[in-house]
């Protein structure tokens, strides 16, 4: 038997109220999602259960009852409210994928703060974009990532303190602090902030066409979703051990390697290494992986090493893998069922989603390269392009679009009102995304609708790559567009036109790229560099990206004397 039974039938009666009696909310009750995840686990009699398996580079392992999750968890929460911090502040976690990120998470929520992960590879200046825009009061890092943040806390006003939680620097800035979770005085209770269902919870940043990217703030009562879509689409049960291979940085890290398990009471492992096929394999065999969230990525790099290696561990713990991110390929659906017995199972959803919304579901039929259907409680449709009327014909392209309302919709961009009505039209909300419904109702991802860039399964905003190459000295113009990779689907590609004195040379071409990852990240450096004397225009002077991405993609765009026309 599988958790959500009958797929058709539950989608048939369900509704959020459920969610909320599935989680064991009661109206009036408090909603702290920090609590939730600890303390409420505990009370269930689950105090002793592993809720965390780690394993660092080096193979050491760590592991964490429900009970120390939840007394570390508070001893975070007194540390930072001893350094003042208050319900809706922002508190930035700024690390690799080391314990006290997991556990500060649930610290920050049970004080009622606003918890805002950052990928750890971000260089200074994709991290001054977001601390300075979501006014961040305090950061926690390690040693390895201060420097960064050094660099740039000159310009950022609203930054009091950052705390260095991993390692010593030689010397503290004073605005630094040392805190060790192994050495503090432990948090035996604490009272976690009375949130209600609309206290914002976490902000994570995500990256748009135009603009720099944007805050999706999210609510205490994104809870309801994240749980119920952990039970019903990840399967997951009381004796499951499970992997979400993704970064806390990005929201399924978050929604789906911190609250849909934990709020299950469900134990989950981390591994904070490099990729490997030997590592990831052992990892499975060594702590009896039962159920395995991924990308596809990550699929495509164990295809490319092959089924034979496979054979070398024991992965018959596995029982369940499901994957995200980017569009899951048939071929990658066939050989994992070749390889390891089982198919993953596709699921679509974004960081303003929150939560699943699109998924294969245990026991509903996989059409391999389908995205799946709705979640229950999730309605939705693709609009045609031009009028955002629902299409009728099933196969015909459109735009996704949801029926705003689920709990764990993002309830606006930091401090970007205009950006966040941009993505409703017609009582809809508009993913940004293209895709196609087949007769039985199953979603077929076509691409996106905008210029982001999906480079193995992150975002990438061309204009912040565009405004970070303006700041190179040879640098007078430039694109930044996706071209086809066999591995991560898209790499950043730019096209630069220079400044006069400056020549093209292949030493320039990798200056410009380090820049780039130095000041944003690995991700974001672009893999090659065209350079041009001058790039498309539209009439008012808009650099046409579609036109060069056509380009790579091999796509005609017909005549685009029209694309120089302004929409
Ligand atoms: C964008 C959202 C929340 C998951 C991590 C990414 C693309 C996501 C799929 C999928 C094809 C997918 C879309 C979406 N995407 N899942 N199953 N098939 N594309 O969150 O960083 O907000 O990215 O990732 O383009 O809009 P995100």
């Amino acid at each position: 038997m599988t958790n959500i039974g009958n797929y058709e039938e539950k989608y048939r009666s369900f509704d959020w109220s459920q969610a909320r009696e599935i989680l064991g909310y009661k109206e009036g009750d408090f909603l702290n999602i920090g609590y939730y995840c600890s303390d409420r686990i505990c009370e269930q009699g689950k105090q002793d259960k592993l809720a965390l398996i780690w394993e660092g580079m080096d193979g050491t392992v760590k592991k964490y009852t429900f009970d120390d999750i939840r007394v570390l968890s508070n001893t975070y929460a007194d540390y930072l409210r001893s350094l003042g911090v208050r319900p809706g502040d922002r508190v930035c976690i700024f690390m690799d994928k080391i314990p006290d990120l997991y556990i500060s998470a649930l610290g920050i929520l049970k004080l009622g703060a606003i918890a805002q992960p950052l990928f750890s590879a971000f260089g200074p200046e994709s991290l001054i974009t977001r601390l300075e825009n979501a006014e961040t009061k305090v950061v926690l890092t390690t040693k390895k990532h201060a420097s960064k943040v050094r660099k740039i806390k000159a310009d950022l006003p609203a930054l009091e303190k950052v705390v260095i939680v991993e390692g010593e620097p030689k010397k503290l800035e004073d605005w630094e602090a040392l805190f060790n979770l192994e050495t503090a005085e432990k948090g035996e209770q604490f009272e976690s902030f009375a949130a209600d269902l609309e206290t914002p919870s976490l902000l994570h940043y995500t990256s748009g066409t135009t603009g720099q990217p944007k805050g999706a703030l999210h609510v205490h009562s994104s809870i309801f979703a994240q749980h119920v879509t952990a039970k019903w689409v990840l399967d997951l049960r009381d004796d499951d051990v499970y992997w979400c291979t993704a970064d806390p940085g990005w929201v399924t890290g978050t929604s789906y390697g911190i609250i849909g398990p934990w709020s299950l009471g469900v134990t989950q492992c981390v591994l904070d290494a490099g990729f490997t096929a030997e590592r990831w394999y052992k990892f499975i065999q060594d702590h009896k992986v039962t159920v395995w969230y991924s990308a596809p990525t990550a699929i495509r790099m164990l295809m490319k090493q092959g089924s034979e290696i496979v054979k070398r561990f024991d992965m018959s713990s596995l029982r369940y893998l499901t994957s995200v991110g980017e569009p899951l390929n048939a071929e990658a659906v066939h050989w994992s069922k070749e390889a390891y017995g089982l198919p993953f199972h596709d699921t679509f959803w974004q960081t303003e989603t929150g939560s699943i919304v699109i998924s294969n579901y245990p026991g509903m039929e996989i059409k391999p390269g389908s995205m799946g259907k709705p979640f229950p409680g999730i309605e939705a449709t693709v609009l045609d392009l031009k009028t955002h009327e629902p299409v009728v014909e099933s196969g015909k392209v459109g735009l996704i679009a949801l029926k705003p309302g689920w709990p764990s919709m993002f309830r606006q961009y930091w401090r970007n009102e205009e950006v966040y009505k941009s993505k409703f039209d017609k009582g809809w909300y508009i993913c940004g995304d293209r895709a196609s419904i087949d007769k039985d109702g199953y979603y077929w991802f076509v691409g996106r609708d905008d210029d982001v860039i999906n480079t193995g399964g992150h975002l990438v905003g061309p204009f912040e790559i565009e405004s970070a190459l303006l700041e190179h000295p040879a640098v007078a113009e430039s694109a930044a567009v996706g071209k086809p990779d066999e591995v991560n689907m898209e790499v950043v590609k730019a096209f630069v036109a220079l400044k006069p004195g400056f020549e093209p040379s292949d030493d320039l071409e990798l200056d410009i790229m380090n820049f780039i990852r130095k000041k944003l990240s690995p991700l974001a450096m672009p893999q090659e560099i065209e350079f041009v004397s001058s790039l498309p225009k539209t009439r008012s002077g808009k650099i046409m990206r579609r036109v060069l991405r056509a380009k790579e993609w091999g796509e005609d765009l017909g005549d685009i004397s029209t694309l120089v026309e302004d929409e």
